[in-house]
Order: C-alpha cells, then structure tokens, then sequence
C-alpha cells in the first residue's frame, strides 16, 4: 500500500517515476484538497516555494503560487523569457544551488530538455519539474488525469484522443506515460509531421491499446476525452514547417455533431485557434475547469513533498 511518507522530499521530475497507486494516492490526495483550496489551511505554514520560470509561463506559475498561498505558505521567484539564451547546464546548476537557500521546494521551467533532471542532481531540496523543453510536464498530466478522474469517475475504460502537437507539446508526452497505468483506448491525432515521439510511443504501445491517425473526424464518435493541444511554434526549427501545420485541426460544433453527448474536451491552455470559442458554452467544454483542478493537484503535491499530510 502507498502511504504519504513515500512522497517526503521526493522530486518530481518524470511522471515515469511514478506508479499506478502513487498516481492514485496523489489523485486522492488533491480530492482531499477541494475543501481546502477554498476555506484555506494552514498546512504549509512557514514554508517557501521558488518558482524559477525560464520558459513564459501564466497559469502554471500562478497555480503553484495559488496552491502554495491556500496551504499558508508563501511563495517567491522570476518568470523571465529573456533567459532562455542560458543554454549550458552550468548556469542552471548555480542558480540551483543559491536559490535553494531561499525556499523549501523549487519549481522549474527550462526551455532545455533534463534541466529538471540535472537540477534535481545539484539541488538538496526537492525539485518539480514545471516543463522540460518539449521533454515532460508531469504535474499538468496529473491535473489532467484528476479531471478525468472527477468528470468520468474513473480512467480505465476510457477512449482518449491526444490532437495536435504530439512532437513538440510536452503535456501530451507526460499524459501519455501516465495513462498508459490505466485500461485506456489511446487514439493518437496527429499530421505526419507531429507524431507521438517514438521513445514515448516505445514506452506506452506494449502497455495500452494505441491508434494513430491523422483525421480526428473518423474517431470523433468513439470518443470519451478529446485533449486538444496547441501547435509549439516556438519549438519548430523551421517556421516554414509551422506553416504548413498552423490551424491544422479546429474543434467546432459541425465536428461535435458525431460526438457522443457525454464527451468531454480538454485543453492545457493557452489556446490559439484549436478550439472555436463556440465550444465554449458546450456541454462538453472542461478546459476552464482544469485550471481549478491544477491548483486542488498541486496542493496535493505540495502537501505530500513538505510533509503536511497523513
Ligand atoms: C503548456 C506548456 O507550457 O507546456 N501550458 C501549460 O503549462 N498549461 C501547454 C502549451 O504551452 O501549449
């Protein structure tokens, strides 16, 4: 059985390093929180969170922030694109080493792919990894399965479709790993030029059932949860080869129509034109709900590593 003392001071880096029923614990764990989130607690009193954000970033450096505030703590950092020239591990190592001096727990965005990893070497405080590159962002894949866990009841049995960026968008790489714990029909929706991966796809195939497509309109019926992912274009060498992909997919009522009535459609967020405001007021509309649902994961997260909870 996985009890809280497993999570002490332990780094979040790759949602790999985690277990189904650590999933699970976690999952539970951020159910516990929702009460919480909005009475506020006292949990985390006088301890420090650091946020240091080489990527821009909006909402998941204000969902840390936000988590750590309703637990009592406080929180500190930068958020400062105008970094992201550091390109050498050396310098992320220093950073890592002084800031640890400030704060309890550090949060790290890095545009270099094992930066949360070769952080996490360096620093003797816990480390979560906000996003690596087009690596890993495991604390959204949480906040994602904890909405399917909310919405749906439970993950296994379900279809899921990752659409969009599969190449570059590392939501949908972390999500992947973590689904592939559960009994899910994983539909892949991608041009050819944005395929899963093939270390992730390596990974997962062996582990759960996985279809690759390019056109989202030949599942749309089958569907349970629809994530729909932005287009990196900040990630693409070529920006001609953005252009051929820009607006490539476009979630709209006409797609819906096929759509089963209990679908629901998820989004990290920021969203450009993926998904047509129209959907918005839609039944099947989630993705403003997991924005809350981040803050109760986190919390969850934060408890667990700083030792706050049974
Ligand atoms: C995502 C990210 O940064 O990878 N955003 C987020 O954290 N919610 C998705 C994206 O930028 O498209």
């Amino acid at each position: 059985m996985v009890c809280a003392v497993e999570f002490r001071s332990r780094d979040i880096i790759s949602i790999k390093d985690f277990t189904r029923q650590e999933i699970d614990y976690i999952l539970e764990t951020a159910k516990a929180m929702e009460p919480l989130a909005k009475s506020g607690s006292d949990m985390l009193r006088g301890k420090l969170l650091a946020t240091l954000f080489f990527e821009p970033s909006t909402r998941t450096m204000l969902s840390f922030e936000s988590a750590m505030h309703r637990l009592g703590g406080s929180a500190i950092g930068f958020s400062e694109p105008g970094v992201s020239s550091v390109k050498k591990g050396e310098n992320l190592a220093d950073t890592v080493r002084v800031v640890e001096s400030y704060a309890d727990i550090l949060v790290l965005r890095h545009p270099l792919e094992g930066a949360a990893r070769l952080a996490a070497e360096f620093a003797s405080v816990p480390i979560i990894n906000a996003g690596s590159g087009a690596e890993e962002h495991p604390t959204q894949a949480l906040l994602d399965l904890y909405t399917m866990v909310k919405e749906k009841d439970a993950i296994d049995g379900l279809n899921v479709a990752l659409v969009g960026d599969l190449r570059y968008g590392r939501t949908v790489h972390s999500l992947s790993y973590a689904l592939s714990n559960y009994k899910v029909r994983l539909f892949l929706i991608s041009p050819e030029s944005l395929r899963m991966r093939r270390e992730v796809l390596e990974t997962v195939k062996g582990k759960m059932k996985v279809v690759e497509k390019t056109a989202l309109e030949e599942v749309i019926s089958e569907l349970d949860v629809l994530y729909v992912t932005r287009i990196q274009k900040e990630r693409f060498p070529d920006p001609a080869e953005y252009a051929k992909v820009k607006g490539v997919y476009k979630i709209d009522l006409n797609l819906l129509k096929d759509a089963k009535k209990d679908l629901i459609i998820l989004h990290p967020l920021p969203r450009v034109d993926e998904i047509a405001p129209e959907v918005d007021t839609t039944p099947h509309a989630r993705y403003f709900q997991q924005v809350w649902n981040g803050i109760v994961t986190r919390m969850a997260l934060l408890a667990l590593i700083l030792e706050a909870t049974e």
